[in-house]
């Protein structure tokens, strides 16, 4: 059985960690530093395995070294964004936490693949690159799949139709600059413009990309966890089982659309080297304008992480 782990034990981490078990891709590892929460929700996760029928081992620990020897890292470490914070002080207090958990994979778990899911995603996905001094084939960012399914689910509930049969591309940084591809969306292969009037589809495009907030209104307590555990796992799925799956996901670009040096949301084939292609559309003026502002805020977020001290590769 491939070793997975997850670090964070949280909402997303957890969720994670029961997709994955379900999946039965491999045995868990469930890290936090709070390691009571780590060990309990390991156990309770594995108690639910005679009902649920999955046979993967999962267990819990409040020491990053758990991780030793893991093909495959989730990272979910690191802190919701508070009533007064300002993205900034987000983006610090997670870098220290995910700055101390990229250093942990690059010593314990040299050869792993590491899908990261803090946020804000992009940055913490370059910084991870980084710190670990992997390959970019080893390293992404669990953003266009979510960003994708919350298109698809509103796209299916608004047409009728299964979401099975919605296909949907979403570019760009993981936020409200992010770039769904109207052009590029389908059901059952079919353009969604054939079934949904410009003007209507615009709004349904904007609650995709306030899809994230429109959750944390909703829960006050939190953001969202069970869809982007779920994606996560799809691209874990995707690489363990050597699928070749092609979904969005953020990627270190080195010239593809046009960027280099930073973390995007670009379509990627995942396979068992990781991130296998990048895929390069082509893309109207708008959308690339468009791609071109998001890739911006990413480069804001990143210049914030002050990296000087970072290993270049
Ligand atoms: N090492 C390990 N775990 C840590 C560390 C650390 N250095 N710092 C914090 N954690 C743990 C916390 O103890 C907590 O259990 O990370 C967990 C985060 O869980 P939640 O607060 O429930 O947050 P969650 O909803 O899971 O979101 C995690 O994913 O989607 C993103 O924006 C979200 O950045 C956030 C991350």
């Amino acid at each position: 059985m491939p070793r997975l782990s997850v670090v964070g034990a949280g909402n997303v981490g957890a969720s994670a960690a029961l997709y994955l078990a379900e999946a039965e891709l491999g045995d868990v590892t469930l890290v936090d530093i709070l390691e009571g929460v780590a060990k309990g929700k390991a156990l309770d996760l594995l108690q639910a395995g005679p009902v649920r029928g999955y046979d993967s081992s999962i267990e819990g620990s409040g020491d990053l070294r758990a991780i030793q020897g893991s093909d495959l890292v989730v990272v979910t470490a690191g802190f919701p964004r508070k009533p007064g914070m300002s993205r900034l002080d987000l983006l610090k207090a997670n870098a220290d936490v995910v700055r101390g958990v990229a250093q942990a994979i690059r010593d314990y778990a040299p050869k792993a693949f590491v899908i990261m899911i803090t946020n804000p995603l992009d940055v913490m996905s370059y910084l991870t690159y980084r710190v670990t001094g992997f390959p970019r084939e080893r390293v992404v960012g669990m953003a266009g799949v979510l960003d994708s399914t919350r298109f698809r689910t509103f796209l299916a509930k608004e047409i009728g139709v299964s979401v099975e049969d919605i296909q949907a591309m979403v570019l760009g940084g993981h936020g409200d600059t992010m770039v769904p591809l109207v052009r590029y969306s389908t059901v059952g292969g079919i353009p969604v413009e054939t079934f949904v009037a410009k003007e209507r589809l615009g709004e349904i495009v904007q609650r995709t990309r306030d899809g994230g907030a429109e959750i944390v209104k909703l829960l006050q307590t939190g953001s969202a966890f069970y869809a982007p555990a779920a994606s996560a796992v799809q691209m874990a799925e995707s690489i363990l089982k050597d699928k070749k799956r092609l979904l969005p996901a953020a990627a270190y670009l080195d010239g593809e659309y046009g960027f280099r040096d930073l973390y995007l949301g670009v379509p990627v084939i995942l396979g068992s080297r990781g991130l296998e292609r990048i895929v390069e559309l082509s893309l109207t003026p708008e959308e690339k304008a468009a791609l071109s502002k998001s890739a911006e805020e990413v480069r804001k977020g990143i210049a914030d992480l002050a990296l000087e001290a970072a290993p270049a590769h």
